[in-house]
């Protein structure tokens, strides 16, 4: 049993939380949202000095939300990869100095291994190995999870990420940033069939279609489409039933990936996780489809799909349960697929 105190700061949130295994022993998440939102997107540099204004208040408030104090804590984490060089290296460079001067080790962890055990926090008892299917802003991968650092990726989306896909289609609806949750919301007011878009395919050089990969920007642009169709026979946007035919489409072409995933390798559980898996579209399609299929389809509570520290320092416990440490010379990353995670540690002597 080890508790950590893990920091993320990949992207738009500045999150401490300390995770004690599987049980979160307090989360702080700083959102900057309401900082990008004027500029339509998350911009590197604003989110750098945002995450250098926030880190050291988020920090004391995690100690002081979980009342511990540096003697409780086993170790120190931080995402170290993939995500910006300038909002990782802040959280990073904290995490480092942390375990220096309170003499602790210190892991950096995968983002998107921290994705993964996000699901842990709410199912404990959940061990592999099982499908993941990882549904972010920057990823959309099927992932075989074989044991903690050891992953093999069955499908990706061969162009635009899942979350992309959602905050693209949000701008040109006009709808705002992040797109996700205002689709989310709007759909459930819309017709998800009132409009038939294509799910996107990924064509095989033998002919057919590949079973897990997905492409999510042709929808993107059949969207574009409609709506300057619509635009042209001066007709009001009816923006609801767009959305829901966009989530629908989305949520089908996840599903039916999964599904035949899960079942093609004899996985009895499908995990998911990242921003996308907070979508009630995609719940309950996939929900449906794997209660049809005798599948078990697990979701992380709404609060630890999207960024958060707490499954980073998660997935730190669990590696720091195994010896796993990383070293202090330890760099980020933009770039780093989650076959690579057991880079991040020294080997266990
Ligand atoms: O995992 P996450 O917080 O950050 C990344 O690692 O990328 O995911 C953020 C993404 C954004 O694209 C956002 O629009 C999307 O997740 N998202 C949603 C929902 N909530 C967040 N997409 C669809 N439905 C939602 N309810
Ligand atoms: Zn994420």
């Amino acid at each position: 049993m080890a508790t950590v105190l893990a920091i993320e700061t990949s992207c738009d949130e500045t999150a401490v939380a300390i995770v004690n295994n599987r049980q979160v022993c307090s989360s702080i998440v700083a959102s900057q949202i309401p900082v990008h939102q004027q500029y339509g997107g998350v911009v590197p540099e604003v989110a750098s000095r945002e995450h250098l204004a926030t880190i050291n208040e988020a920090i004391a408030q995690a100690l002081e939300q979980a009342q511990l104090d540096w003697e409780k804590i086993d170790g120190i984490a931080a995402t170290c990869a993939p995500g910006l060089v300038g909002a990782l290296l802040v959280g990073l460079t904290a995490a480092k100095t942390l375990a220096m001067v309170h003499n602790k080790p210190f892991l950096g962890v995968h983002h998107l291994e921290g994705h993964i055990y996000a699901t842990y926090l709410s199912e404990p008892s959940l061990n592999p190995p099982f499908l993941s299917l990882l549904v972010s802003g920057g990823h959309t991968s099927l992932i075989y999870v074989r044991d903690c650092g050891n992953y093999q990726t069955l499908g990706e989306t061969r162009d635009d990420a899942a979350g992309e896909a959602f905050d693209k289609v949000a701008r040109l609806l006009k709808l705002g940033y992040p797109g996700g949750p205002v689709i989310d919301k709007l759909a459930q007011a819309g017709n998800p069939q009132a409009f038939t878009l294509p799910e996107g395919k990924v064509s095989l050089p033998g002919g057919g279609y590949h079973r897990y990969d997905a492409s999510f920007s042709g929808l993107k642009t059949a969207v574009l489409r409609l709506v300057q169709q619509l635009e042209k026979d001066s007709e009001q946007i009816p923006v609801a039933d767009v959305a829901a035919s966009f989530q629908e489409t989305v949520a089908r072409s996840l599903t039916k990936r999964a599904i035949a995933c899960a079942l093609d390798y004899g996985l009895d559980t499908i995990s998911v996780g990242g921003g996308v898996a907070a979508n009630s579209g995609l719940r309950k399609n996939l929900q449906a489809a794997a209660a049809e299929n005798n599948l078990r389809v697990l979701f992380p509570a709404l609060k630890f799909c999207t960024d958060n520290a707490a499954m980073i320092g998660c997935a730190a416990t669990d590696h720091l349960s195994r010896g796993h440490t990383s070293p202090l010379t330890l760099g980020v990353e933009s770039r780093l697929g989650l076959t690579q995670v057991m880079k991040l540690y020294q080997p266990v002597e």
